[in-house]
């Protein structure tokens, strides 16, 4: 990371900081801010938010590692995940994993070389009656076949529009 890179990074975590206070219940709101901004929580960016909230860097390393939604790594811009729990494993899941491996040329874990999307697997995202069940960022689709998969990376990338909108709404309104 450029030294500007990291300026402007230090910048944003004092802004956020200051937004949600600086106090421990800030982590995951701060967290989540440069997960969004960033698609990836670095270990600079770890110790600058410890630095800021007062926590051990060990702390905050925990809980970007026990939560699926925050990543240490690079996350692209839709972060597809796919419920893996036994009803949607039931409903089909697999299938539409192959499908969207297939569409992205991507495995689970990895993310496309353009930086536009992940593929992630997720535990119950609750909505085990429509199986299978994903995740595009925080927007849900339910009841997936390997057809529709097509019709959701279309969206996608036709846009980078109604769900990137969605997402920039949803950011701003908790602003
Ligand atoms: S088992 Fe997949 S949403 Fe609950």
């Amino acid at each position: 990371m450029l030294v500007t890179d990291r300026q402007r990074l230090r910048e944003d975590i004092a802004v956020w900081v200051a937004r949600f206070g600086a106090r421990r219940s800030s982590l995951i709101p701060v967290l989540q801010e440069i997960q969004a901004k960033y698609h990836q929580i670095s270990d600079h960016a770890m110790q600058v938010v410890a630095d800021h909230l007062d926590i051990h860097p060990v702390e905050v390393y925990s809980v970007v590692t026990f939560y699926a939604f925050l990543n240490e790594g690079y996350h692209g811009k839709f972060v597809i995940r796919l419920c893996r729990t036994v009803s949607c494993d039931m409903a089909g899941k697999s299938r539409v994993a192959r499908q969207l491996e297939n569409d992205l040329g991507i495995a689970f874990g990895q993310s496309t070389k353009d930086g536009k999307f992940s593929l992630e697997w997720a535990s119950c995202i609750g909505m085990c009656d429509q199986g299978p069940a994903l995740l595009v960022n925080d927007q849900v689709f339910p009841a997936v076949t390997p057809e529709k998969v097509h019709d959701i990376l279309q969206l996608c990338r036709k846009s980078f529009g109604p769900l990137a909108v969605h997402q920039a709404n949803h950011r701003e309104a908790r602003q």
